[in-house]
């Protein structure tokens, strides 16, 4: 259906609010992600989801959105096709560069999403409201039983909302998380989705806890996490496909990541963290977040580090290329939450400084894995110093699993028990 607006009056404030409304809807255009069978554009651009679609009833719905939601949603995919579990996938377009989502896609030989969307918006708010949206009109038309969503972005909210707003049950991959830092928009998610989902698949007897002393209505499974899941599944052949480690200037590195809001977004934690890279005691390779490489942009910090002879600035990489630096780095300094867990993997085992006030992963410190270093260049340097002094032996065993955890989900969902 298109809409058609109509100013009826010249009245300067209805006039404003009329273009005021153009320029919105404009801005939450969402453009088709990926082509796939299902996928019928519209003329006038703004409805991406097919009118003549049959509905899939008593299907799963799998959503993601982001690049770790496709990397840790991977292996439940698999699981759930091993199975012959019917279900729809889709892509809910909060990450939409290639290098963000569709490249994860591909290499991790994902089936096309049967919806896919591009959601480029301006505030949380927005880009909330605009998934909320078209995840509903997806549930309208495919009926799925259940709607499974993974992780702590806006995207995953939206999505749970989208569902349980239509009776629809959801299942929560990766429940009960808590950093207790009510700063974070993860943390906002990951609780408001822990409410409202029947199924909480839960990583580690942690997240139980938490979820316990939250009294949430939905049943709690201990699964692992599937980020174990995927390194197992995907090492091998990144080994092989991979040709990062030629492309890198230095033998022994640490590896960085950076991409929270409440870090990059401040323009002197940012500063902190630049500096901290230019004079780190090892030579740092940083694959750049494009949330980061904005900020470093419009801070005029982007230049000083890809000048800086000790740091190598790369764009995001692919699963394989990340997975095999992860494999030969001496440390991870990060403030991601995936890769506070991967590396405790057995195949990568690898201290981790989280540049951070708080962690959601206390199992990576409790296990000796991560330590929470917080957000001073002082700080992260002296962390930096010491993990190269010390080298602790590392555990061998992970805390967030053996690799099983999607077997388990799928398990429950088909069988209602583990
Ligand atoms: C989001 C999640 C975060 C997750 C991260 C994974 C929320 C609140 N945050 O953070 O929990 O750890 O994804 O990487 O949901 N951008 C692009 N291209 C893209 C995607 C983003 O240029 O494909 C830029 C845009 O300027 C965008 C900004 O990054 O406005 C932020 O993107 P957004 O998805 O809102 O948050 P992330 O920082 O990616
Ligand atoms: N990752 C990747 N390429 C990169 C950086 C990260 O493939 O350049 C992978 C990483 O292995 C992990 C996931 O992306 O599985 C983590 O994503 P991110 O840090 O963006 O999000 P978070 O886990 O913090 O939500």
């Amino acid at each position: 259906m298109q809409w058609t607006l109509q100013v009826q009056s010249c009245e300067s404030p209805f006039r404003s609010a009329y273009f005021k409304l153009c320029r919105l809807t404009e801005r939450l255009n969402a453009k088709t992600l990926v082509n796939s069978p299902t996928y019928q554009p519209q003329e006038n651009g703004y409805v991406n989801v097919v009118e003549k679609a049959e509905p899939i009833s008593h299907s799963y719905m799998i959503v993601a959105g982001t690049r770790p939601e496709i990397i840790k949603m991977a292996p439940l995919i698999r699981a759930m096709r091993e199975r012959s579990m019917p279900y729809v996938f889709v892509h809910c377009g909060q990450h939409y560069d290639y290098k963000m989502s569709q490249q994860f896609i591909e290499e991790l030989e994902l089936p096309p999403p049967n919806y896919g969307f591009k959601v480029k918006a301006f505030s949380p708010g927005s880009q909330t409201g605009r998934i909320l949206t078209l995840i509903e009109s997806v549930v309208k038309k495919t009926k799925p039983r259940t709607v499974l969503v993974e992780g702590d972005t806006n995207g995953v909210l939206a999505s749970a909302l989208a569902a349980v707003k239509l009776n629809v049950a959801v299942g929560h991959v990766e429940a009960g998380l808590r950093s207790f830092d009510l700063r974070m928009p993860e943390e906002h998610n990951r609780r408001l989705t822990d409410h409202i989902s029947k199924y909480l698949f839960a990583p580690t007897e942690t997240a139980r806890k938490n979820l316990e002393k939250e009294a949430v209505w939905g049943s709690i499974y201990v699964t692992g996490n599937t980020v174990i899941d995927a390194v197992i599944q995907h090492m091998p052949l990144a080994k092989k496909r991979s040709s990062i480690a030629g492309k890198i200037r230095f033998k022994r590195f640490a590896l960085a990541t950076e991409h929270r809001a409440e870090n990059v977004d401040d323009p002197t934690v940012l500063k902190e963290l630049v500096e901290a890279f230019a004079e780190a005691p090892i030579p740092v390779v940083y694959p750049v977040h494009p949330r980061t490489r904005k900020r470093l942009s419009q801070q005029r910090m982007l230049k000083k580090l890809a000048n800086s002879e000790n740091v190598q600035l790369l764009p995001p990489l692919g699963y394989f290329d990340f997975l095999v630096l992860m494999r030969r780095c001496e440390m991870i300094i990060t403030d991601s939450g995936g890769i506070q867990e991967e590396a405790t993997a057995p195949s990568i085992r690898k201290p981790v400084l989280v540049t951070r006030l708080s962690t959601e992963r206390p199992e990576a410190v409790e296990a000796g894995f991560a330590r929470v270093v917080g957000i001073e260049k002082q700080r992260i340097l002296a962390a930096m110093e010491k993990t190269l002094r010390e080298k602790d032996e590392l555990p061998r065993m992970s805390p967030y699993g053996d690799g099983t955890a999607a077997r388990k989900i799928a398990q429950v969902l088909t069988h209602g028990v583990m």
